[in-house]
């Protein structure tokens, strides 16, 4: 197996310690990015590259109007919980061989779900005239992710993506092949 080394990011984008970092922080203060998604808004609140937390790792992330996720799936667990705007949240579980038509649930502000590690799923604001906002837990960061073209498309089809977007700046080549 592959052994990753990260190095945990002082979020002003040039990977160095966090040594130093203040305890108790301003989340307008974090980097902020679309990293190249149009219609996002990123933060990685906490979590691996930035704290070199293990367990849990938060997000608050931002669409805008139209905007949405990509269909996919990880084997990590993952809460939402909607502070502002609405959209639709699209799940189907890794039961069959493809995700098939996924079930459609309506979120608007205070909705909270979680999705079942590995049900593939996408997060759309499908409100017109509003962004959506949400704060993202993640468990057993770095995410990796797997991305899918349609619904239909094989779980074996879906591709890798890792590292994901927000962490390829902090990403570390692999050292060594682990026996
Ligand atoms: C969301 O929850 C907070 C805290 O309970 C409450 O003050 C607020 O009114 C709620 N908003 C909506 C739209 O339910």
């Amino acid at each position: 197996m592959v052994k990753f080394i990260y190095r945990p990011g002082n979020n002003n984008g040039d990977c160095s310690s966090f040594v130093g970092f203040p305890l108790v922080r301003n989340i307008s203060e974090l980097q902020q990015d679309s990293y190249g998604i149009g219609g996002l808004s990123h933060i990685t609140v906490a979590g691996s590259l930035l704290l070199g937390l293990k367990e849990v790792e938060a997000w608050l992330e931002t669409f805008a109007p139209g905007s949405r996720t990509p269909i996919h799936r990880h084997s990590c667990e993952e809460v939402f919980v909607v502070l502002k705007g609405s959209g639709t949240l699209y799940l189907a579980s890794s039961a069959h061989k493809s995700p098939g038509k996924p079930e459609e649930h309506f979120i608007s502000p205070n909705s909270t779900f979680h999705i079942p590690v590995n049900d593939v799923h996408q997060v759309w604001n499908s409100n017109a005239h509003e962004d959506l906002q949400v704060l993202v837990i993640i468990s057993r960061p770095p995410v990796k992710v797997f991305i899918y073209s349609d619904w239909s498309m094989p779980h074996t089809a879906a591709k890798l993506k890792f590292p994901i977007f927000w962490d390829e700046q902090c990403f570390e080549e692999p050292l060594h092949d682990e026996l």
